[in-house]
Order: C-alpha cells, then structure tokens, then sequence
C-alpha cells in the first residue's frame, strides 16, 4: 500500500514571513495515511527544516547540481540542501527544463546525486499543449520517463510527479481521464522497468490542483498524491488539499 504524499512547492516565493504559513500548514499535517513535504526555495530550507522539527512536515529543495560538488557559481549541491535539513529534492520541473535547458540525461543525473545523499528525488515530467494536441502525450511522458529516472530509482528514493506543462499555474486540468490514461500508463512502465517495485513508487498528479478540484482528482487510480504550486502557498487551501487526500 502506498502512503500518499502531499507535497507543496513553493517556487521562487517565500522569504522568512512565509515561515508562518508553514506553521499553520504543520497542523493539518498530521495526517493518518498522508505525508506532507514543502520543497523551499532554498533559502528557507534550514529554517523550514527548523520550524517543521517536531511536525511530520518534511522540507525538500527544488533543485541540485548534477555534480557533488565544485566550480559552479549560484548552484546548490545535493549535500547542501541534506545539511541544511531537506530529505527531498524536485528534480527536472518543467520550469527548469524550459529555463535552463534541463534536459533528461542532466535530471537523470541530478537525481542520482540527490540519491547518494539520501535525499528523494521527486521527478517531474509532462508534456506541453502541442504535443498533447498533436497526440504525442503518451510517447513524450514514455520517454522522459525512461531518460529522467536512474536505473537506480526504487520507490523509496523515487516519486514521480506528473505535471502537463499547460496546466501548470493556468487554472487548466485535464479531464480525470486524461489524468488517469497517463498515471496508469506510468504505472505499467514503473511494473515493466523495475518489477514489484515499480508498484512502490508515488506518482503525484501536479498542475492547478487546488481545494475545489482536489478530492476528484485524488479519486483516479494511480494517483497517489499532488504537487502543488500557487495553492501551497496558503495554508489553508494546502490544508483543505491534504484533508481532500488523507479521505481520498
Ligand atoms: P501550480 O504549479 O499548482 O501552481 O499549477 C504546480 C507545479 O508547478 O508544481
């Protein structure tokens, strides 16, 4: 049986105000089947870490360097954000895929640092609204899939977050069809490359997920959680979210 996970990321927002949010997002946290996880920016992951010490909350960064350490000016390393208390790490989010040219090989990678840290890596894939229109969706998610996830992956190291790229901060979410298609297909290719274990792995569904939408979405097969941007950010619609989960 698989936990379900809650995870919120909060993107580029948040300074130490936003630490209040997280106070009151620690409440709703304790939940019977439902992890909670806030990827930081990473600023605010030791602090966060801090704040969420005696809650279930688990802190996550949303980004680390492929390699361990060295001459990489702005960049932060796996080992940094483990010593700075996150036990999770984003890796391959559309936005760094667009905005610094991520590709599957660098996530891949990226995630087996974050392994030899013992962070989890929290993986994302999705497609854009062209490919989804030109019916490529299966074969984009196929094949990022298979390029971003190490052979190393197991579902105690691994959550997959499928995110459509044009529903990310758009208001827009594919049907629950379209949800489920690409969640069981994930799901039979997890089975296919990794065995039983492949049955351990979360998939999340990512993209406009708030508390009006959330308990629908949460009732598709193969859904084993969200992550969630622009509704993370208030404790209250992340709380109405893991409620919506932890009944799911
Ligand atoms: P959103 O972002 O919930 O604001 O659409 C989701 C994400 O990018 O992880």
């Amino acid at each position: 049986m698989r936990r379900k996970l809650a995870a919120g990321n909060w993107k580029m927002n948040g300074t130490a105000a936003q630490l209040a949010e997280l106070s009151a997002m620690a409440e709703a946290a304790d939940t019977n089947q439902t992890d909670v996880l806030i990827c930081t920016p990473a600023t605010l992951v030791h602090r966060a870490a801090d704040a969420t010490a005696a809650s279930p909350i688990a802190i996550g960064g949303q980004d680390c360097h492929a390699n361990a350490s060295g001459a990489h000016t702005g960049d932060i390393s796996a080992s940094m954000l483990a010593d700075a208390g996150a036990s999770h790490v984003i890796t391959g989010h559309s936005e760094r895929r667009v905005d610094h040219g991520e590709t599957d090989a660098v996530i891949a990678a990226k995630s087996e640092t974050a392994y030899s840290e013992t962070l989890t890596a929290v993986i994302c894939i999705g497609e854009s609204l062209e490919e989804r229109e030109a019916g490529q969706t299966l074969d984009v998610i196929g094949t990022q899939l298979q390029g971003s996830t190490p052979g190393a992956a197991t579902g105690a190291n691994t959550v997959i977050a499928y995110e459509p790229v044009w529903a990310i901060g758009t208001g827009k979410v594919p049907t629950l069809e379209q949800i489920a298609e690409v969640h069981d297909f994930i799901r039979t290719k997890l089975v296919e490359r990794f065995g039983d274990d492949g049955n351990a792995f979360r998939v999340l569904y990512g993209g406009s997920v708030k508390p009006s939408n959330a308990s629908e979405i949460f009732a598709v097969s193969n859904v084993d959680g969200a992550l969630v941007g622009g509704a993370s950010l208030k404790a209250s619609d992340f709380n109405a979210i893991i409620s919506a989960l932890d009944a799911a």
